[in-house]
């Protein structure tokens, strides 16, 4: 979730409520190098921070409409739909799904009940939400809200949650709340990723490696302008379908496959697919750190192209533009591309030499006018 940027770099809060907010936040966004749909398999993936951020700003508010204390008001404003209302919500609630509205408050409904489980005292707030992390374009907004409230609303409500247990819940924000069985990869790099370094995540057990990138290599980030919701596409039925093939092959989680060479045969199409492409994404991973680590980025390239191909062919979540946007990516020099995120349209990643990039960045704009590029790193 997000919004246009703000051109005058000044506090969307102020400039909406005309009073300086009590509480600013920020959170990143990110870009995955590797791992696409690896995370909820349990298993490996490669990424970095992205400095395009999510700002939440909030105060206290007067409960004007209720004495009672029964409800907690939330008088929101995104620059995302450009709404300013109030959302009156029960001051406590069992059952998060009866709230869900399918719009951009029901983030802020989920951050609230999490920091309530958590044991937080929450009352009346305003809140301002602003920033330049487009949505539903593979790069983490969501991810980015959730982390951003989280954190507001922890320092307004003195109730910090940090590191893993951060990542966690918003993780859990999305998945109970919004109703995108997500996996943990985007909060958990926005959370413990720095912008310049990689993250290595094995999302079984956690453990985290920070990879330095080159500076004479940089990711690009170009947008092939077609949109998605990920909780209309397919995100959820591709996760059914992996565990519907851990089930088939009696393991907890396709993770459990690693170093086997499981017999495809046992599995009715497209669950092969599914599972081909997560065990060989699984690889390309490792392979992937390995290049990261040792300098060889044209091996790394390599590697983000035959991602890209896999999460085509076999997990079938990429779309024409996705795909016309990697070869054109390739075509202009990039070392490697592959779609971004959960795919179904969105960005693309590149990996280009950093001496080629304004050279680089005009044969895109001249062989895809559709494409727009962002600052990445
Ligand atoms: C989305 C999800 C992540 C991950 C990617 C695909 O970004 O939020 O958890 O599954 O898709 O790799």
């Amino acid at each position: 979730m997000n919004a246009p940027d703000d051109p005058s770099g000044s506090s969307c809060y102020r400039q909406v409520f005309a009073e300086a907010p009590a509480v600013s936040t920020t959170a990143l966004s990110r870009v995955d190098i590797l791992g696409g749909h690896t995370d909820y398999n349990q298993g490996f993936v490669l990424a970095a921070p992205m400095p395009l951020t999510t700002s939440v700003e909030l105060s206290f508010k007067e409960n004007l409409g209720d004495a009672t204390g029964n409800h907690i008001e939330i008088e929101g404003y995104s620059t995302l739909t450009g709404d300013k209302a109030v959302h009156r919500i029960p001051a406590r609630s069992d059952s998060a799904s009866r709230h869900r509205r399918g719009d951009w408050i029901d983030y802020v409904v989920g951050a609230v009940r999490e920091l309530q489980s958590a044991g937080a005292d929450v009352s009346s707030f305003r809140l301002a939400a602003s920033g330049n992390v487009p949505t539903g374009a593979g790069l983490a907004s969501s991810a980015s809200f959730s982390v951003a409230l989280l954190r507001g609303l922890g320092k307004l409500f003195e109730h910090s949650l940090e590191g893993e247990s951060l990542a966690k819940t918003a993780q859990r924000i999305e998945r109970i709340h919004v109703g995108v069985n997500c996996g943990i990869m985007d909060p958990l790099i926005l959370v413990d990723g720095t912008v310049g370094n990689a993250l290595f995540i094995d999302t079984l057990t956690l453990a985290r490696e920070a990879i330095a990138i080159d500076p004479d290599y940089r990711l690009e980030v170009i947008d092939c302008g077609e949109r998605r919701r990920l909780a209309d596409v397919g995100y959820n039925l591709r996760r059914d379908e992996c565990q519907r093939a851990a089930q088939t092959l009696g393991v907890n989680s396709l993770r459990e496959l690693d170093g086997d060479e499981p017999d495809l045969k046992d599995l009715p199409p497209p669950l092969d697919r599914r599972v081909r492409h997560v065990l060989s994404e699984n690889l390309r991973v490792i392979e992937a750190r390995n290049a990261l680590k040792s300098g060889n980025y044209a091996a790394l390239g390599r590697l983000m192209h035959a991602s890209h191909l896999s999460l085509r062919d076999d997990y079938e979540v990429s779309v024409p533009a996705l795909d016309r946007l990697v070869e054109d990516c390739l075509t202009a020099g990039a070392l490697g591309a592959r779609l971004a995120g959960a795919g179904f349209g969105g960005c693309v990643v590149a990996l280009i030499e950093s001496a080629q990039r304004d050279i680089w960045r005009r044969r895109i704009a001249t062989m895809n006018t559709r494409a727009c590029v962002f600052d990445s790193c």
